[in-house]
């Protein structure tokens, strides 16, 4: 029988039959004054107040991030399954140690390898995702009002950790060579003046959420190297490095860096399954030991059960395989969706190209809102992740994120229609009232247009057919 939807569903109204009211003012105001000082400035992640809108089978969705796990077969599942219980059964369901299983910790070795890092077992800690990963670091590092850089626009995910921790974050802008460092050291220089030193650089390197771009060689050993200097810690944030569809793999910072000033975070979740919830970091030791202390604290160890699932997996299958199918699939959802982008957004939108990953970026003109646009769109019945979710300072809102991993080719066409549709009206809106010819997107850190030299991220501006 399946299982009963109401966990993906939102709330309705006030009052709708088998539904829980939502909050009242007074009911806020009640526990107002339980709150910690901390979650004063915490908000949700966009992305997840979202996935529970698009979860609506009617709704065409480019807002999640989701792997497309129908790939997986159900019949290879129950087979991992039962190999589970007949060979494992008490110690899955058992508690397991906190840095995780060994015969997992095997796996993430040879997943690291992939992407050629050499990684002692002893150096890992398994842990509830990625995102998980995100947490124990900021958990670990941070102090209110303590600074954090991280890429502009980032993983809008990461923005709640970030927020609960009271973090100082200062985005760096971006082009398609990823986080520009130039900017970082203009940044870093100012802070040195403040007499302040961030805590730690955010980035996720290559196939970036949301921006789709991939930092260049050039930039990843400035980087390494600047940490090195100034003593800086960089996390990064490596969900997508395996999912590549064209060009030269890059090599991580970690590799570069060695691990002196790297944590490094992995996750099966786009490589497998996000429903294992089961991801890893390796870190400096001093810090790694913290990282466990945080974990024990948090949630003693991570799911043993779907541990026992991958080792299973592991064993009985050939992962890269796999791999290939994810990769071949969403290479073609990716091209679907640029040559619908390029038939259906006006020529005044410009978006990103990415090489890997799940996501492109898209910029309008500054005079459109995307989260204005957001409501209509959903109105429409399709949905992305506005651009703001990326930013902490409001910036972002004339761009979007739009997934292309988890939808058909079918709806990634009719879902940049409909976005395409109701961006040209709101085009041809603005120059009607404002007797204006549309212009291109302008950049918001140089305020050059998005096709110039000082771009923040040099999009694929579309010619006009004709
Ligand atoms: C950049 C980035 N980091 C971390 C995560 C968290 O992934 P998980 O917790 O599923 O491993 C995601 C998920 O989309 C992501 O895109």
């Amino acid at each position: 029988m399946p299982y009963p939807k109401a966990a993906m569903t939102v709330d309705g109204p006030r009052g709708e039959p088998g539904r829980p009211p939502r909050s009242t003012t007074r009911d806020l105001e009640r526990y107002a004054g339980l709150f910690a000082t901390r979650t004063q400035g915490l908000r949700s992640s966009a992305m997840r107040d979202l996935m529970a809108v698009t979860a609506r089978p009617e709704i065409i969705s480019l807002a999640g991030g989701l792997p497309d796990t129908s790939t997986f077969s159900p019949a290879l599942l129950g087979s991992l399954m039962r190999t589970v219980a007949e060979e494992a059964s008490a110690r899955a369901l058992q508690y397991g140690p906190t840095e995780g299983l060994e015969e997992v910790k095997a796996c993430i070795v040879e997943v690291m390898a992939e992407e050629d890092m050499r990684v002692d077992p002893d150096d890992l800690l398994v842990t509830a995702g990625g995102q998980q990963v995100i947490d124990l670091v900021c958990r670990t590092l941070l102090d209110p009002g303590d600074v954090v850089i991280a890429e502009g626009p980032t993983y809008p995910g990461a923005v709640p950790s970030l927020l609960a921790f009271q973090a100082d974050v200062r985005q760096i802008p971006t082009d398609d060579d990823g986080m520009r460092i130039d900017a970082l050291e203009e940044t870093l220089a100012g802070l040195d003046r403040e007499g302040r030193r961030p805590k730690f650089i955010y980035t996720i390197p290559s196939f970036q959420n949301p921006g789709g771009m991939t930092m260049s060689l050039e930039r990843r050993r400035r980087l390494v190297a600047i940490a090195r200097e100034r003593e800086v810690l960089i996390l990064e944030d490596n969900p997508y490095g395996l999912l590549r569809y064209e060009g030269d793999p890059q090599p991580t910072l970690r590799s570069l860096d060695g691990g002196d000033y790297v944590i490094y975070l992995g996750t099966f979740s786009k490589i497998l399954s996000p429903g294992l919830r089961l991801g890893w970091t390796t870190a400096p030791r001093p810090i790694l030991d913290k990282l466990n202390v945080g974990k024990q604290g948090a949630d003693l160890c991570s799911s043993t059960f779907g541990q026992h699932f991958v080792a299973a997996y592991f064993a009985a299958q050939d992962w890269r395989a796999y791999l290939g199918t994810l990769v071949a699939l969403y290479r073609r959802r990716r091209d679907a969706m640029l040559a619908a982008l390029d038939e259906h957004l006006p020529p005044e939108a410009t978006w990103t190209r990415p090489r890997g990953g799940l996501f492109i970026w898209a910029r309008l003109p500054d005079y459109l809102d995307t989260t204005d646009l957001l409501a209509r769109a959903l109105r429409e019945q399709v949905a992305f992740v506005p651009g703001r979710a990326a930013y902490l300072d409001g910036r972002g809102g004339s761009e979007l994120r739009l997934n292309f991993s988890g939808v058909t080719e079918e709806d990634i066409h009719e879902g940049v229609r409909r976005i395409g549709r109701i961006v040209g009206e709101q085009v041809a809106m603005y120059s009607t009232l404002t007797g204006l010819e549309p212009v291109r997107p302008v950049s918001r850190e140089t305020g050059d247009s998005a096709g110039g030299a000082g771009r923040v991220v040099p999009f694929h501006v579309k010619r006009r057919a004709g």
